[in-house]
């Protein structure tokens, strides 16, 4: 019988939402497996609102709410806040999961190398926002999510995996949205230990999944 590994073997994972939490919610389940290479110990919400704060709540995970309003427009203040309680809770790697700020270069440079995001597009097609509707606008026939280093430019870093989902004859932003959700909810998991692990691998800073690893939906 394996032996679960001593949660110190694991690395600490903070979340950084904005939103409902659904991938926050995939990857709480991942993490439930002793052998999985990440625990999530901070989950960070710029609202107080935030349904995922709940997710991680009821999951007995600390969930807190630093509202940027606040800082009013002092984005580096705010970021300042979000990286205390991150060292604060001994975070290693940060996963971004529908967190709706632009960092400043100040708080990607901070974590250069240990912060990964997941978009809802196959990158480098659609960084940015409205990415289903501009996917149906272009006459694409696939479409797809992306989880990728995070570094200066926006969506732009090396990516560490992508899951595909075709585009069908009458879809819709929603229908199109929730077929690459459910995509996303499988990749982001397998992205995270991904990272998790090559944290510990001096040789590979921006690990990428595998071409052959990557998702492939049926
Ligand atoms: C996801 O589509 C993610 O790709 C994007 O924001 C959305 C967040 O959804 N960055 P959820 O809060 O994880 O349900």
């Amino acid at each position: 019988m394996t032996q679960a590994a001593p949660s110190s073997a694991r690395v600490r994972a903070g979340v950084l939402i904005s939103g409902r939490g659904s991938n926050l919610a995939a990857l709480i389940d991942a993490a439930k497996d002793p052998d999985y290479p990440a625990e999530i110990v901070v989950v960070l919400a710029n609202a107080a609102g935030a349904g995922g704060l709940e997710i991680a709540r009821n999951a007995g995970i600390a969930a807190i709410a630093i509202d940027h309003r606040p800082f009013k427009g002092d984005r580096e203040a705010h970021e300042q806040a979000i990286d205390a309680a991150l060292r604060g809770a001994g975070v290693e790697l940060v996963a971004l999961a529908g967190y709706m700020r632009i960092f400043t270069p100040w708080f990607v440079q901070a974590w250069r190398g240990r912060m990964i995001n997941i978009h809802p597009s196959l990158l480098p097609h659609f960084p940015g926002v409205d990415t289903h509707a501009r996917a149906l606008a272009a006459g694409h026939d696939r479409h797809g999510c992306t989880v990728h280093w995070v570094t200066e430019g926006v969506d732009a870093g090396p990516i560490i995996g992508q899951a595909e989902a075709p585009i069908l004859y009458g879809d819709t932003v929603e229908t199109l949205a929730a077929r690459v959700l459910t995509q996303e909810h499988r990749l982001y998991p397998q992205c995270l230990a991904q990272a998790a692990r090559s944290l510990h691998s001096a040789t590979q800073p921006f690990s990428s999944l595998a071409v052959e690893d990557r998702c492939r939906s049926s």
